[in-house]
């Protein structure tokens, strides 16, 4: 299944504790790791699509933005190992042309590197935003002359796959532009756990929570 993931609320974890947003997200950078390597552990999960940056975060103060394409950079510098560790392939969705040629430097070599991997695709939402990926995939169909029918749309997004089950945290009751096609059928859960506080004990008692789902799809 398709495991999406909103990870919200690492400037309030860091708020809570009397320091600087920027260390929030350096505690959710470790959640990640340990998500992953336990989704790909996971043989019910194949692909976990992260939202790591939208197009509406460059709004935020520069320094911020800096501190997290740096952030990025260490991060999959590091995490190269877990992924060959845990048979995970890494892939991105949204625009990552925006970035400096070092990032996109990492980028490409860690998709390169770990392109066999098979347990479990990581897919990290960088620069992502729904609304602008639609876009990007209507402009290519008009490129390439194709009919305009709810497969090719889907076809040319940057992700095909629907997503089964979207959990954002932090307690916001809302998608921020995640995934709008994808999420068509998925379940939703909302928690009010702040992103670097989750852990693989409640994705475990989402999952379960999930599997007690009628998913119905329209029909009866
Ligand atoms: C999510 O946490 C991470 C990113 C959007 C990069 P936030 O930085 O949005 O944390 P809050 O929502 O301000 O607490
Ligand atoms: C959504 O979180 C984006 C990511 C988690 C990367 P935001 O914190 O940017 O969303 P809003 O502003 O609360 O909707
Ligand atoms: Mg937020």
């Amino acid at each position: 299944m398709h495991l999406a993931i909103i990870m919200d609320g690492n400037g309030r974890w860091a708020k809570k504790r009397g320091l600087k947003r920027i260390e929030g997200h350096k505690k959710g950078a470790e959640v990640v790791k340990e998500i992953t390597t336990y989704c790909a552990n996971n043989p019910e999960i194949n692909i976990l699509t992260l939202y790591a940056f939208s197009t509406e975060n460059w709004k935020r103060p520069k320094m911020e933005v800096e501190f997290l394409m740096k952030l990025l950079d260490n991060w999959l510098e590091r995490e190269l190992q877990t992924f060959i560790k845990n048979d995970v392939k890494f892939e991105t969705i949204g625009d990552i042309s925006k970035f400096s040629d070092k990032l996109k430097k990492r980028i490409e070599y860690t998709k390169k590197v770990t392109k066999n991997n098979k347990k479990l695709t990581q897919v990290l939402a960088l620069n992502y935003g729904s609304r602008d990926e639609i876009t990007r995939a209507v402009k290519k169909m008009i490129e390439k002359n194709e009919e305009i029918t709810p497969e090719n749309i889907q076809k040319n997004l940057d992700i095909t796959r629907d997503v089964d089950l979207l959990i954002r945290t932090s307690g916001e009751i809302r998608v921020s532009n995640f995934l709008l096609w994808q999420i068509a059928y998925a379940e939703m859960f909302f928690t009010p756990t702040l992103w670097p506080d989750f852990t693989t004990n409640e994705l475990e008692k989402i999952l379960n929570e999930f599997k007690k789902r009628e998913r119905r799809f329209g029909g009866i």
